[in-house]
């Protein structure tokens, strides 16, 4: 099978990581996917930060935590995470942001790492709670997160794909 094909149809959501970091080429290829990306009028209305410093991750998760009133971590205790973030004045920035975090999803999954769609990032950085992060990552208040993107080594079984609903394909010739 095509191996683009085949990376799509085999990408996973992962949730167990082993405790070790990614390589930075990876992270750099990774990155670079999600520039890519395609985005309204060609505006790249995206941004990435991508968070590996173990001060800053204590914090995202913490203060995760505490938006979701959850006592587990949100990543998984995934070693990298990556935040996508909107320009709002740009009004593609969600679907152009989508389609970075989906890139990269798609590169992780290429090059053998575990990946995961984590959506609690967005409400942090809504709230007050997120403004101290926002400040230290110089985020400009005009960039919206999108969502964020937990990367590491899989641990464990590959999950497998759930069943496809039914009916959601239409062929009309
Ligand atoms: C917009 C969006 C938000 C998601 N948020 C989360 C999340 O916060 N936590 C999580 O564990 N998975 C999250 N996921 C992953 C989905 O649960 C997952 O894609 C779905 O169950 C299908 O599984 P698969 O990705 O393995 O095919 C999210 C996915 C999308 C597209």
């Amino acid at each position: 099978m095509n191996s683009t094909i085949e990376t799509i149809l085999n990408r996973r959501s992962i949730r167990n990581f082993k405790d070790e970091q990614i390589s930075d080429e990876d992270l750099h290829t990774i990155l670079e996917c999600a520039s890519y990306a395609p985005s309204g009028m060609n505006m790249q209305s995206y941004g990435f930060v991508a968070i590996q410093n173990e001060e800053i991750m204590h914090e995202l998760v913490d203060k995760c935590m505490q938006i979701r009133n959850i006592s587990t971590s949100p990543f998984y205790g995934a070693p990298t995470v990556i935040l996508v973030f909107g320009d709002e004045t740009i009004n593609t920035y969600v679907k152009d942001a989508s389609t970075a975090i989906e890139n990269m999803h798609l590169a992780a999954t290429a090059l053998n790492l575990g990946a995961c769609w984590i959506n609690c990032t967005d409400d942090l950085f809504k709230s007050e709670l997120g403004n101290s992060l926002r400040e230290k990552l110089e985020i400009p208040e005009k960039y919206k997160c999108v969502g964020s993107l937990a990367i590491g080594k899989i641990e464990g079984e590959y999950p497998k794909a759930k069943p496809r609903k039914e009916n959601i394909i239409k062929i009309i010739k």
